[in-house]
């Protein structure tokens, strides 16, 4: 028997969700990869959107795979946005930013109607924190911004690609900070956002509106808030 894809399962039950003449904001990620391509396959075989990537390399894959494209220039409310993510809890809070896009992935995310989160089985937890924070910061002053992170309880790590800092698609660093256990995601969201020089972490608080979860059996999950 094939291997079970959990990430594909979901992703692509996701995608039913669409309908003719929606603008739909595409994920980030190796489960959004498939609700990419099985858009792509939709829109050969007629279906009449129009989609906001929330990353340089979904746009990419976009544009390979024939999707309209469009911008907050022209569309300001999205119908629908499918997209990953690195933990989920019973609430319907997430961790996303383990591809770097959080921004992106937040300000597509806010803009939508609906935002359905796409996981395998492995990212449903009890309680956030397991998977290091993303946080987002600018360049100037990471030094002093990184040490007040700290001084909410963390232990910080600036993220590296190729030896060097991890750039986003917006021009910043990417701090991944270990809280091990998140209680209180809300005011972690809103404490973080305040200190000078966060753009933004990849706390998804109160956000998305379903989950379908893709389960190493064969079957897949819809919760719906
Ligand atoms: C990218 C994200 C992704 O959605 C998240 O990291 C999950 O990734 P994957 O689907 O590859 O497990 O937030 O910034």
């Amino acid at each position: 028997m094939a291997d079970i894809n959990g990430k594909k399962l979901a992703a692509e039950r996701a995608v039913d969700y669409i309908q003719q003449d929606m603008i739909i904001g595409l994920g980030t990620g190796s489960t959004a990869y498939w609700a990419i391509q099985k858009i792509g396959t939709k829109v050969k075989e007629g279906l009449r959107i129009k989609a906001i990537a929330t990353s340089r390399e979904s746009e990419k894959l976009a544009t390979d795979l024939q999707i309209p494209l469009t911008s907050f220039a022209e569309n300001n409310i999205l119908d629908l946005t499918i997209d990953g993510a690195d933990e989920v809890d019973k609430n319907f809070n997430l961790i996303k930013g383990g591809g770097g896009a959080l921004l992106r992935e937040k300000i597509v995310a806010a803009a939508s109607t609906r935002f359905i989160v796409v996981v395998d089985e492995s990212k449903i937890v009890e309680q956030l924190g397991k998977f290091p924070l993303p946080v987002e910061v600018v360049p100037f002053a990471f030094e002093r911004t990184i040490q007040t992170i700290r001084s909410l309880g963390c232990i910080p790590r600036i993220r590296l690609a190729e030896n060097k800092f991890y750039l986003t698609d917006n021009g910043n660093y990417i701090i991944d900070c270990e809280f091990e256990d998140i209680a209180h995601p809300d005011a972690l969201h809103t404490r973080l956002n305040l200190i000078p020089g966060v753009v933004d972490n990849g706390l998804f608080v109160n956000m998305a509106n379903i989950v379908v979860i893709g389960n190493l059996n064969g079957t897949v999950e819809v919760r719906t808030r």
